[in-house]
């Protein structure tokens, strides 16, 4: 039986959360409610039926739909308070929310400086009773032309940097690799912000190793898809470049076709450093607990294995 609370009871961190992806079905209607906006379903179980996708856009279209549900500092601090406390219940101790940020600037028309602020505002009150520390990763959505992701990530540097602790990339995934959005990483980087990219989620290897090789990535979202080249294999190991894996986002989202065709265990078997996350929990109906029961099942971890993970997730905090 997989011993839940020895996995609790472990410190972990979770590294690849979306902030706009822990919005729950309760939350989601007091947004909608708040907003005077017609949610997309009317009651708690009818937002947790529509927490159901066919693939990856239909997914990304209901992501969205909940980015254009956090309008005012006070709705993005009361998902960060609210995320934090869920996770300090099962155990975790540090958080990265990743920040769809262009998407809030550019598709929504709003300024990065007051969603800065009220997340932190709601990570502040939270870690006030758990005691967690916490870090921001603002991301480009890379379906958004690169000049208007350059400029909206300019709000981004030159507000406030308090907690923002490196920026990322997620999104649709077609127009991603281009060199085009290297210059924000390079711009970063010169203000001392390391890069992570989502990569070999739905897509291969090549992904990755552009992620590592342009944009200078220093952790990878997902990363499953590096398994079909052992080079970059190589890479993630010899660079020691942790992959914040999602099996059940990766399940419901089918990047891969069953349980058994995930890579999960032969990462772990080459040696790559693996971290394991939710990505969007209440979406994939999902904790970072169940997370680590997969693990467990499809691994056949012990419990030195499962604190090798724990471990693992501390060690690659940014
Ligand atoms: N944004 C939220 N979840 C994501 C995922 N699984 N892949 C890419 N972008 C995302
Ligand atoms: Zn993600």
């Amino acid at each position: 039986e997989f011993p839940r609370e020895f996995v609790r009871s472990l410190p972990k961190a979770e590294l690849h959360v979306h902030l706009e992806g822990t919005v729950d079905a309760p939350t989601l209607l007091a947004l909608a409610e708040r907003h005077g906006v017609e949610p997309p379903a009317s009651d708690e179980d009818g937002v947790r039926e529509w927490f159901t996708f066919d693939g990856f856009p239909m997914f990304l279209e209901r992501y969205f739909t909940i980015v254009g549900l956090l309008r005012d500092p006070d709705d993005f601090a009361l998902a960060a308070e609210r995320y934090l406390q869920t996770a300090h219940e099962q155990g975790v101790v540090h958080v990265e929310f990743h920040v769809s940020a262009t998407g809030h600037v550019l598709e929504n028309g709003k300024a990065w400086a007051p969603i800065h602020d009220g997340i932190v505002d709601g990570c502040r009150r939270a870690a006030a009773q758990t005691g967690q520390t916490w870090g921001l990763i603002p991301d480009i959505s890379p379906h958004l032309p690169a000049a208007d992701c350059a400029r909206a990530m300019d709000q981004v540097f030159s507000h406030d940097l308090s907690g923002v602790v490196a920026i990322g990339m997620g999104g649709p995934a077609d127009s991603w690799w281009t060199d085009d959005f290297t210059p924000i990483y390079e711009r970063a980087r010169s203000l001392g912000l390391p890069g992570v990219a989502h990569a070999g989620e739905h897509g291969g290897a090549d992904e990755v190793r552009f992620a590592i090789e342009q944009f200078g990535a220093v952790r990878i979202q997902h990363g499953i898809g590096a398994m079909q080249d052992p080079e970059v294999v190589d890479l993630l190991v010899e660079r020691g470049i942790a992959c914040d894996v999602c099996p059940g986002s990766n399940l419901a989202l089918h990047a891969v076709e069953s349980a058994e065709a995930h890579p999960l265990a032969r990462m772990l078997d080459a040696g790559v450093t693996v971290t394991l996350a939710t990505d969007d929990p209440p979406m994939f109906h999902t904790s970072l607990l169940d997370e680590y029961e997969r693990a467990w099942q499809w691994c056949e971890l012990d419990e030195d294995g499962l604190r090798r993970l724990a471990d693992n997730s501390l060690a690659a905090r940014l």
